[in-house]
């Protein structure tokens, strides 16, 4: 049986997960998380693949190729999430399932984290739960693939 792709796109400075602010973001780093996806994902049946960037063109680039390819996405979009409308456009063509996923809990943070530009595109998203907000992106991800 073929295994379901499924691709995780980490935004900006969540490369520095482990050192980066780890009071809020915990110490797990980015190369544990993307351990965690793939592991979680091979339980489900999914064939999880893990990018990180700092650059939002690079981003963009990744969500056209899940468009083309209907291919579904969870999303970090780090700081990009609350102003990015390029990332919103992107996001909105995918034609799959699509979760938006943070570790911390935006709306209980600072005003500027209250919004966020690509809630409105994506299936349905996930926060506050560290890194198995990830976790639980996947097993929606893969319900909605069996539904
Ligand atoms: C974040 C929350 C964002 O506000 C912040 O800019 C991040 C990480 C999270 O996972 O909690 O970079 O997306």
């Amino acid at each position: 049986m073929t295994e379901q792709p499924v691709l995780v796109l980490n935004g900006p400075n969540l490369g520095r997960l482990g050192v980066r602010e780890p009071d809020i973001y915990g110490h797990t780093t980015h190369a544990e998380l993307a351990d965690l996806c793939r592991s979680a994902g091979a339980d489900l049946g999914l064939r999880v693949e893990v990018r990180q960037t700092d650059s939002e063109a690079e981003l963009v680039q990744w969500l056209h190729e899940a468009a083309d390819g209907r291919v579904p996405v969870v999303i970090n979009a780090g700081a990009f999430t609350h102003y990015s409308y390029a990332l919103r456009d992107a996001l909105a063509q995918v034609p799959v399932t699509t979760v938006e996923v943070h570790l911390s809990n935006p709306a209980a943070r600072e005003e500027f984290r209250h919004t966020s530009v690509i809630a409105g595109v994506v299936t349905g998203s996930i926060a506050g739960f560290g890194v198995d907000s990830y976790v639980l992106a996947l097993r929606a991800v893969a319900a909605r693939l069996s539904a």
